[in-house]
C-alpha cells in the first residue's frame, strides 16, 4: 500500500503531480473554505503526511488520532497553528516555508505601511466612489514616510528585508530583537533598540516577531499610550502579538495616528468588527507572502519536504530540529 497524504485546501495540479504519482492523495476541493476540523480530524486518522495551511489548527486533540502521521507540511513560516511539541513528542516532523517568502512579505509590509501612511486605500475608494469635487489643499492629506524613524520588533529574514526597504526611503531604523545583529548594523544601519525606547520614539511600529506565550498580547494598551499620537501599527506577523481591543482604543481615542493589518486575533475578521468601522485603519486579509510565484514555491517546499520525510530522506526546511537527534 503506497504512503497517503491529506491536503487541507485545493492546490493546483501541477502541484500535486508529482506526489499523485508515488502516493495516495487526498484534497478538500475548495480554494477558499477551509477545512471544517471534523473533516480533518477523520482524515487524519489515515494518513502518513498531511500538508497544511496557517488557518489549519494542528492540535493535541487532533495529534492523538493520527496514528500514521509523520509529517505535518505547513505551508507558511509561522507554525503557531500547530502544537509543535505534541508533534515531537509524538515523533511528527513539522516542516515550514521559510526564505522563499522573505522578500514578498517585506514587499507588502512596505506597502502597507505607505498605504496607511498616505491613505491611499481611502484615496482609491474616496475617487470610484465619484467623490472627489476639485483639488484641496489637505484633501486626504497622510503622513511623510520618507526620513522618519521606523521601528522594527522582531528582526529576523523579513524584519530584514523591511529595513532595507526603509532605508532606500533614507528612513532612521530602530531594532528591538532577542539577539542583536550586528550585519543588519553594519549593512543597514541599523540600530538596536530597547522595547521601550523604539516605541516612544519610531513614527512607524512594524510588528514583525512570531507569536509564541511571550509575544502574545506585546502590543497592548499601555505599549500604545507610550507611542507617538502621530504613530502608526503596522502588523504583518500574527494579530494576536497586539491586543485588537487595547488597539481599537488607542486608534479611537486618537492616542496613535493609524494602523495598517495584515493579521488579526481571529480571521477571517468579521465585517462588523469595530477595529475595520475605524477611517485610520488599512485591513488586508492575511495576503503577506501572497505572490503567485512565492505561493506557488511554498507549496513545492511542502511538496519537497513530504516526499523526502516519506521516503526516508532528511526534510529540508524543519521546524522541530530535535527530531533530528532522536532518530
Ligand atoms: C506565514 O508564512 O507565516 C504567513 O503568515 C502565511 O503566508
Amino acid at each position: 500500500m503506497k504512503p497517503s497524504i491529506y491536503i487541507t485546501r485545493k492546490l493546483p495540479d501541477v502541484c500535486v503531480a508529482e506526489l499523485k504519482e508515488k502516493f495516495d492523495v487526498k484534497m478538500w476541493e475548495s480554494e477558499e473554505i477551509a477545512v471544517p476540523q471534523d473533516v480533518l480530524l477523520s482524515e487524519v486518522k489515515k494518513v502518513d503526511a498531511l500538508l497544511t495551511v496557517v488557518s489549519d489548527p494542528v492540535t493535541e486533540e487532533l495529534l492523538s488520532v493520527a496514528s500514521n502521521l509523520k509529517v505535518v507540511a505547513n505551508m507558511a513560516v509561522g507554525y503557531d497553528n500547530i502544537d509543535v511539541e505534541a508533534a515531537t513528542k509524538r515523533g511528527i516532523y513539522v516542516c515550514n516555508t521559510p526564505d522563499v517568502l522573505t522578500e514578498t512579505t517585506a514587499d507588502l509590509t512596505f506597502a502597507l505601511l505607505l498605504a496607511t501612511a498616505r491613505r491611499v486605500v481611502e484615496a482609491a475608494e474616496f475617487t470610484k466612489e465619484g467623490k472627489w469635487q476639485s483639488w484641496s489643499p489637505f484633501l486626504l492629506a497622510g503622513h511623510d514616510v520618507h526620513h522618519k524613524t521606523i521601528g522594527i520588533c522582531g528582526m529576523g529574514k523579513i524584519g530584514e528585508a523591511v529595513a532595507r526597504r526603509a532605508k532606500g526611503f533614507g528612513m532612521e531604523i530602530l531594532y528591538h530583537n532577542r539577539t542583536r545583529k550586528p550585519e543588519a548594523e553594519k549593512e543597514i544601519g541599523a540600530k538596536y533598540s530597547s522595547f521601550e525606547s523604539l516605541i516612544s520614539q519610531s513614527d512607524f511600529v512594524v510588528a514583525m516577531a512570531p507569536l509564541t506565550n511571550e509575544t502574545r498580547h506585546m502590543f497592548n494598551a499601555e505599549v500604545f499610550r507610550k507611542m507617538k499620537s502621530t504613530a502608526i501599527f503596522i502588523n504583518t506577523s500574527r494579530g494576536a502579538v497586539a491586543d485588537e481591543g487595547a488597539l481599537y482604543e488607542a486608534l479611537e481615542q486618537k492616542e496613535i495616528a493609524g494602523a495598517g493589518l495584515d493579521v488579526f486575533e481571529v480571521e477571517p475578521i468579521a465585517s462588523d468588527h469595530p477595529l475595520l468601522q475605524l477611517k485610520n485603519v488599512t485591513a488586508l486579509p492575511h495576503i503577506g507572502s501572497a505572490s503567485i510565484d512565492t505561493r506557488m514555491a511554498m507549496i513545492h517546499i511542502c511538496v519537497e519536504n513530504i516526499q523526502r520525510i516519506l521516503t526516508g530522506e532528511s526534510p529540508k526546511t524543519l521546524v522541530n530540529k530535535s527530531m533530528l537527534e532522536t532518530k
